[in-house]
């Protein structure tokens, strides 16, 4: 029985929510690591599209267990926004959703911090969310932070005050807004306890637990790899560990329970805010992908930075994540291009390098080195057999297996779940505990 990580490659966005839908059937349960709702999975789910932020993408599969590990940061009032969404649109979850006393709260106060700080810095801008994930980040590092068991805390009112004086201190240094007072958010407080009560559990034992009784688990990455806020392209990054080893701190999972990874990656590359982004197109190639595969955030609109897909980011991701096989998303909006280039290294001052380098001034300096494909200039959307795929396509996945190092198991040619060619991969047949029939008889 295999426990899974399923995590993003590249800077986020690469399709992570239709691959964790697809491959439900082959887990009893689906957990959320790290993040918040700065994360937007997008599923297309009984020909509604559903956006989620917060809830793993599992649950709009009936009986479906879903879990928040105690790794997010989770903002009460737009949780429970998107449960009034789900539960709208016919989707229950009593008893099948819950949420880790241990995870920090994420209050109004932290998204007037992030928002006041962006604004402030210029140039500098990281291009967050301005959900206000970095300072609920911050105040559980710096320890001042409260958790889901602490709503009905006795002192919850005072250990508030301590924490708004924090944040009004720097708020007043840039400028932002005077915060309600201690009392109108331990009130907001106790009504958010009322409504969460049901869900909130300690979901460590509870994880646990479904393993001993058998059940597999799906580990839900938000974000991707190159936001990680270790071994991404610091300071643009997020304030969690994205990549597979969150699953086990963010959960209190054992890495030993854990059994394999597989990366999603965009059939090109995107990134939302700033940083550095070696194979970046700012011209009109950069607005045909953008064009072409709606690359608009899910959770902001913003449009999102497009250029050629690169494989250094991916050889990079594959060592971090321990990644067994590969889900490449979006292959069929490169259909129309005469030809494709694709990155295999950088060129920094005279050198090639193979890997990613860690310091900024480096990896801003950058110049990708591209391999050019034939593209194959013919519809691929739908296509369900890698045999169908025109010969410049299937040279273009064998060039990222190669480059990368891991079978591409999944290749997604729309966004239906339907729209996917599934290979009989030994790979696959791992990560999903041989249940590869229940998945393609759902694709
Ligand atoms: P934050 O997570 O809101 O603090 O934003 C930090 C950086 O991560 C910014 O560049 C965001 O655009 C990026 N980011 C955060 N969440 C996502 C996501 O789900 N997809 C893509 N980028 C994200």
């Amino acid at each position: 029985m295999a426990n899974t990580v399923i995590v993003g490659m590249q800077w986020g966005d690469e399709g992570k929510g239709k691959i964790v839908d697809l491959l439900c059937p082959a887990f009893d349960a689906v957990v959320r690591y790290q993040g918040g709702h700065n994360a937007g999975h997008t599923v297309k789910f009984k020909d509604r599209h559903f956006s989620l932020h917060l809830v793993p993408s599992g649950i709009l599969h009936e009986g479906m267990l879903c879990a928040l590990g105690n790794g997010m940061v989770l903002a009460p009032d737009a949780f429970l926004a998107e449960l009034a969404r789900l539960f709208e649109a016919g989707v229950r979850f009593d008893g099948r959703l819950f949420v880790s006393n241990r995870a920090h709260l994420l209050l109004p106060p932290h998204a007037a911090l992030d928002q006041a700080r962006e604004a402030a810095r210029g140039r500098e801008k990281i291009g967050t969310t301005a959900r206000g994930i970095g300072p609920a980040y911050e105040g559980k590092v710096a320890r001042y932070g409260l958790r889901l068991c602490d709503l009905s805390a006795p002192d919850l009112e005072d250990r508030l005050r301590a924490q708004l004086a924090r944040i009004q201190g720097e708020l007043n240094a840039v400028g932002g807004e005077p915060l309600p007072s201690p009392a109108f958010l331990a009130d907001q407080c106790r009504g958010w306890a009322e409504r969460l009560r049901p869900c909130i559990a300690d979901t460590a034992v509870l994880l646990n637990e479904w393993i001993d009784a058998g059940k597999c688990l799906l580990f839900e990455g938000a974000q991707g790899t190159l936001l990680d806020v270790d071994f991404g392209t610091f300071p643009f990054v997020t304030s969690s560990n994205s990549t597979a080893g969150g699953a086990s701190t963010g959960t209190g999972v054992p890495p030993t329970r854990i059994h394999g990874a597989m990366g999603v990656l965009k059939a090109y590359t995107t990134r939302v805010g700033g940083g550095p982004f070696p194979t970046e197109l700012t011209g009109a190639e950069g607005e045909y992908l953008r064009e072409r595969g709606n690359e608009f955030g899910t959770t902001t609109g913003r449009p999102r930075r497009c250029g050629w897909l690169d494989l250094v980011v991916g050889r990079y991701a594959k060592m971090l994540n321990g990644i067994d096989a590969i889900a490449l998303t979006k292959l069929d909006v490169l259909d129309t291009l005469d030809e494709i280039p694709v990155c295999v290294g950088y060129r920094v001052r005279g050198e090639v390098l193979r890997h990613l380098p860690a310091e900024r001034h480096l990896l801003e300096a950058a110049e990708p080195v591209l391999e050019t494909l034939p593209g194959w200039k013919a519809n691929t959307v739908g296509i369900v057999e890698h045999g169908d795929l025109p010969q410049a396509a299937r040279d273009y996945i064998d060039l990222i297996e190669q480059e990368v190092g891991a079978p591409v198991v999944l290749t997604s040619t729309g966004p239906r779940r339907e729209e996917t060619i599934v290979r009989d991969h030994p790979a696959l047949q791992r990560l999903t505990s041989q249940r590869l029939p229940q998945v393609l008889a759902q694709r």
